[in-house]
């Protein structure tokens, strides 16, 4: 499978997952408190998914690994819902769904190569905006998406709970 992004040393590759990462990259998620702590099945749907225009769904995800080690450091699970746009012309509608670096490789970029392998997917599946929601008190993620071009479009008041927050809708414009 061919590597989508890599840093310049090479040292972190991203690539779509494959099945034999997913059990690894569930128990990152579990040992991420921010991460959406998802079922075997719906990672599985992500990584299986045909990833196809015609698809009223795609889904797609991404893992980040250590070149050094081949194990995944960090994920990055991203869907794209089709429909057409005010000219007929075939859109969708893309969102970043789940997210989460291993706490020994944040600050180093793996993030931000997450998104923009995800952006680039999203792109391919004519997606117009890539939409997400974070905790507000999530300054980190915030950071990252501020960073990456996301702009703050709305707040859903008291969305989250254990513990309670607000959610912040982000979207970035994909063209
Ligand atoms: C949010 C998260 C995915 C960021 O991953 P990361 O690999 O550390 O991010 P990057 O290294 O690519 O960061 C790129 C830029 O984003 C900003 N940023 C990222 N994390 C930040 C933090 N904790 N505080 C402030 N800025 C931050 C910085 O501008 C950073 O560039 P810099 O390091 O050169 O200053 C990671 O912290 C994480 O897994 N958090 C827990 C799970 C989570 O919050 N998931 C998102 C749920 S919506």
């Amino acid at each position: 499978m061919q590597n989508l992004v890599s840093d310049s040393a090479g040292t972190i590759l991203v690539r779509r997952a494959r099945a034999a990462e997913l059990k690894a990259v569930r128990a990152l998620a579990r040992s991420t408190p921010m991460a959406a702590h998802w079922l075997p099945a719906a990672f599985e749907a992500y990584c299986f998914a045909p990833s196809q225009k015609s698809e009223a769904q795609a889904k797609a995800l991404f893992v980040a690994c250590s070149a050094a080690t081949g194990m995944p450091i960090g994920f990055a699970a991203f869907s794209a819902l089709a429909m057409v746009d005010p000219s007929g012309a075939p859109a969708a509608e893309c969102e970043l769904e789940n997210m989460a670096v291993a706490a020994e490789w944040r600050r180093q970029g793996v993030g931000k190569r997450l998104l923009h392998a995800g952006m680039l997917w999203c792109s391919g599946q004519s997606g117009t905006s890539l939409w997400l929601e974070v905790r507000a008190s999530n300054r980190g993620a915030i950071a990252l998406y501020e960073q990456t071009g996301f702009i703050v479009s709305g707040r859903r008041t008291a969305y989250y709970a254990e513990p309670p927050d607000d959610a912040i809708l982000m979207r970035k414009k994909l063209f």
